[in-house]
C-alpha cells in the first residue's frame, strides 16, 4: 500500500495542465463496443479507473492498442462475449456503462452490480427503468444483472431523478434501437454532452444533449472514429481550490471555461481573483476569504464532486459557511471525520454541513475515504504548516492523473511512499 507525505505551508505557484475527463472517458471507452470498426481515443487520463475499463474491454475480446500515454486504439468489432464478471465490475461505479453498450450492440448484457466510491446508497433503478422502456427485460441473480431484448425499440423515458449515469446509459442502449427515444429530465453535465458528441461522430443521431430533453433516432450501425475527450472540469476545479487554499497563484491550462462557471463564481465570491482565458483560468490569492454558502446541484449547479474540496477552503474563511448537499445523501460528507483530525470544525446534520472558520489546518495522519474526499485531504495538507500523511491513496488515483507530479511542479512538497508490508500487518 502507498501513502502521500506532504509538508504544507507553501503557496502553489505556476502552471498545471488538466487531463481528460474521468466521467466522460469511462463512458466513451465502453461506447467503443458499439462501433463496427476501430476507434482512436485521445486525451485519456492516466487513472486507475481507465486501466480497469481497458481490462474489461480486453476480457470481452476487444483489441486495445496503446498509441501513446494518452491515446488508445480500441477495436471491439469482433467481440462476442456479453458478460462482465463481478470481480471486475465491483472495482468501479462506471462498469454499469457496459450494460448500456453491450445491450445497445448485442441486445444482451450480463454485468455485476457496480462498485465505486461509497457515497451512501447508489441505486441504478433509473438505468433499469430506461432499459425496460426500450423493451428490454432483466433478472437480478446473485448480484448479476442479466438483461436482454428481442429488439430494442425507441420510447419516451422521464427519469424520476436527474442521473448522469442513467442518462448516458440509456443513450448507449438507444442509439441503435428501432425508432425515436426521448429522454426527459436528462442530466446536462459536460460529460453527458461529450458522450453524445462521441456517439454522433460515430454516426448516431442524438439531439439536445446538454438540455433536459435528449432525442435519439436509432441508426443501423456506428463506425469507428478518432475522438478527443474533453478536459476534466473537476480536476481543474480541484487545482483551482488548491491554489486558493495555499494562497498561491496558478494558471490552470487545457480547460473549457464554460464548464467551470459555477466553480469560478464561488471562488470569486470567497475572495479569489479568477481570470478566464480561451483555454485556461488563473486563480490568484488577493486577501482574506469570505464565508460563503454553497448548494450542490446537478449541472449547471455547483458540482457535488467539488463539495469536499470547497469545504476545505471554507474552513479557512472567517465566520460560518453552510454547504447543502443536493445530489448524494450524507454519504458525501464522509471526509468530515478525517478533516476534523486536522482541526476542521464542521458539524453535519443530514444533507447540511455547518463549517466554522478555523484559520489554519494542522498536519495529521489521515486517510482518503473516497476519491474527492482524498483530494480534499491533499488540499488541507498543502495549506497546513506542518506534515500530513494520507493513506488509502488508491481512491485518489482513481480520478487524478499524476497528482503528486503536477503538485510538485507547482512547488508542493509531496512524496508518494510505500508502506512496508510488515508495518501494514502489525497495523491491521
Ligand atoms: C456520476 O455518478 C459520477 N460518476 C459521479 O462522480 C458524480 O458525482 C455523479 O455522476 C453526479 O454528477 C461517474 O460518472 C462514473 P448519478 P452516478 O446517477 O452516475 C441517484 C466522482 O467523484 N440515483 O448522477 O452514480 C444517486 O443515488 C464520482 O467522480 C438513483 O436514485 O450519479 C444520486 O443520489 C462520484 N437511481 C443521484 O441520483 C439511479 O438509477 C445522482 O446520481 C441513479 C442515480
Amino acid at each position: 500500500m502507498e501513502k502521500y507525505v506532504i509538508h504544507g505551508g507553501k503557496p502553489l505557484v505556476g502552471e498545471v495542465t488538466i487531463s481528460g475527463a474521468k466521467n466522460a472517458v469511462l463512458a466513451i471507452l465502453s461506447a467503443t463496443i458499439l462501433a463496427d470498426g476501430p476507434c482512436i481515443i485521445e486525451n485519456i487520463p492516466n487513472i486507475s479507473d481507465v486501466a480497469i475499463s481497458i481490462q474489461i474491454l480486453r476480457d470481452l475480446g476487444a483489441r486495445v492498442k496503446v498509441i501513446n500515454k494518452s491515446t488508445l486504439e480500441i477495436d471491439a468489432s469482433h467481440i462476442r462475449i456479453t458478460e462482465v464478471p463481478y470481480d471486475q465490475a465491483k472495482l468501479m461505479r462506471a462498469s454499469y456503462y457496459f450494460l448500456g453498450a453491450l445491450l445497445g450492440k448485442f441486445n444482451r448484457a450480463k454485468v455485476a452490480m457496480p462498485g465505486g466510491c461509497n457515497l451512501g446508497v447508489r441505486p441504478i433503478d433509473q438505468h433499469l427503468k430506461g432499459f425496460k422502456s426500450l423493451n428490454a427485460s432483466y433478472t437480478l441473480d446473485y448480484g448479476m444483472i442479466d438483461i436482454s431484448a428481442d429488439q430494442l425499440t425507441g420510447s419516451n423515458i422521464c427519469f424520476d431523478i436527474v442521473s448522469v449515469g442513467a442518462t448516458i446509459n440509456v443513450m448507449l442502449a438507444a442509439v441503435k434501437a428501432d425508432g425515436l427515444t426521448i429522454i426527459e429530465n436528462a442530466a446536462k453535465e459536460p460529460h453527458v454532452v461529450d458522450v453524445a458528441n462521441f456517439l454522433n461522430s460515430m454516426g448516431a443521431n442524438i439531439m439536445g444533449a446538454g438540455t433536459d430533453v435528449i432525442k435519439i433516432k436509432g441508426v443501423q450501425s456506428l463506425h469507428g472514429v478518432e475522438y478527443s475527450v474533453i478536459p476534466d472540469q473537476i480536476e481543474a476545479g480541484t487545482y483551482m481550490v488548491a491554489a486558493a487554499a495555499t494562497k498561491g497563484d496558478v494558471l490552470v491550462k487545457n480547460i473549457i471555461p464554460k464548464h467551470l462557471e459555477s466553480i469560478t463564481a464561488k471562488l470569486q465570491k470567497i475572495g479569489l481573483e479568477v481570470t478566464e482565458y480561451d483555454d485556461s483560468v488563473r486563480v490568484k490569492y488577493i486577501g482574506e476569504f469570505n464565508r460563503t454558502n454553497i448548494k450542490t446541484r446537478p449541472h449547471p449547479g455547483f458540482p457535488t464532486d467539488m463539495q469536499p474540496q470547497i469545504a476545505v477552503l471554507l474552513s479557512l474563511a472567517e465566520g460560518t459557511s453552510i454547504i447543502t448537499e443536493g445530489v448524494f445523501g450524507d454519504g458525501r460528507f464522509k471526509y468530515v471525520d478525517e478533516l476534523s483530525r486536522m482541526g476542521a470544525d464542521i458539524s453535519v446534520d443530514g444533507h447540511v454541513a455547518i463549517i466554522e472558520g478555523i484559520g489554519r489546518f494542522t498536519g495529521a495522519q489521515v486517510k482518503a475515504v473516497d476519491l474527492r474526499a482524498g483530494a480534499a485531504m491533499i488540499i488541507a495538507a498543502l495549506s497546513a504548516e506542518d506534515m500530513t500523511e494520507i493513506e488509502n491513496i488508491c481512491y485518489i488515483e482513481r480520478g487524478y492523473s499524476e497528482i503528486e507530479v503536477k503538485l510538485r511542479a507547482l512547488g508542493a512538497d509531496i512524496k508518494k511512499i510505500m508502506i512496508p508490508e510488515k508495518i501494514l500487518q502489525t497495523a491491521l
